[in-house]
């Protein structure tokens, strides 16, 4: 939590952080709650959401745990009903859930189920956090939405089809819904991490040596050489959802090393 007796930036408010049981979600819902946001954790995987609302509540923090699969419409309306019953109002909501379908293979060898799935999670997903959060927000005067994208909604990659197109989508719907709300006082923007040293990362980085490792990024993230870390991914989430963004609108902004700048 923050020094005792500083201004907490989001004391009152209320924020849904999906896919808040891990990685990027994670940390994205310690950092809001560490800032007196009272933070619903959702997440498919119920034990994990519950390990981040513990997290949470062990600092004196206020959080709830709720089992989620944000491809699904009743899931994610239930979602957002629950958090206006138990805290009262939705200020922010970071539609964060994804899965990312890697597999070696070009687009014409991948499945239609396959396909089906990432867009279901990664698109479709958002959509229905977008669709359900709005009404309240409007009614009660405004509120923030971030959508996780990718770099990969930015540009291609190899073996990366489906993925790619949900991120291009998730920027399109970002673009989009931001022109939609704005006047209602709703800013919509989104984050593009690169390449991010979540758990899973984290165990990839330990097959290779600290010179291997850095070597290995030097191409790819130019200006680090390194993954970027999933609280440098939430502190750019929090300043999007602070008073200082208050003009910015419909970005698609990268949290990548400087990937897309190459
Ligand atoms: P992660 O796998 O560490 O965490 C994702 C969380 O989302 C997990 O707890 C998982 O259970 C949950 N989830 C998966 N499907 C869900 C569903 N249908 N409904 C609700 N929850 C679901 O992944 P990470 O890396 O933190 O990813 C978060 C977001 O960041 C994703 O949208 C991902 O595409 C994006 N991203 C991640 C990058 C990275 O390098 N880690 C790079 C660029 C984007």
């Amino acid at each position: 939590m923050s020094e005792p007796g500083a201004p907490r930036m989001f004391e009152g408010q209320v924020a849904i952080v999906t896919g808040g049981g891990d990685g990027i979600g994670r940390a994205t819902a310690e950092a809001f709650a560490a800032q007196g946001a009272a933070v619903v954790v959702a997440d498919i995987n119920g034990e994990a959401a519950q390990r981040t609302a513990a997290a949470i509540t062990d600092l004196g923090g206020r959080a709830l745990a709720l089992t989620v699969d944000v491809s699904l419409a009743a899931d994610v309306k239930s979602m957002v009903d629950t958090t206006v019953a138990t805290f009262g109002r939705l200020d922010i909501l970071f539609n964060n859930a994804g899965i990312n379908g890697f597999i070696d293979a070009r687009m014409a060898e991948m499945d239609e189920e396959l396909f089906d799935r990432v867009l279901a999670t990664n698109l479709k997903g958002v959509w229905l956090g977008i669709k359900y959060s709005v009404p309240v927000m409007t009614a009660q005067g405004g509120g923030c939405i971030v959508n996780t994208a990718s770099t990969l909604g930015l540009v291609g990659q190899r073996h990366s089809g489906p993925y790619a197109a949900s991120k291009h989508g998730v920027v399109g719907l970002t673009k989009t819904a931001a022109m939609e709300y704005g006047l209602d006082n709703i800013r919509v923007n989104a984050v593009c991490p690169g390449g991010i040293e979540t758990p899973i990362a984290a165990r990839f980085k330990q097959t290779f040596t600290p010179q291997e490792w850095r070597q290995r990024n030097e191409t790819v993230y130019p200006a680090t050489a390194r993954y970027g870390l999933p609280e440098e991914v939430a502190q750019v989430v929090l300043f999007l959802c602070s008073p200082a963004a208050s003009n910015i609108h419909g970005v698609a902004l990268p949290v990548d090393g400087g990937y897309v700048a190459q």
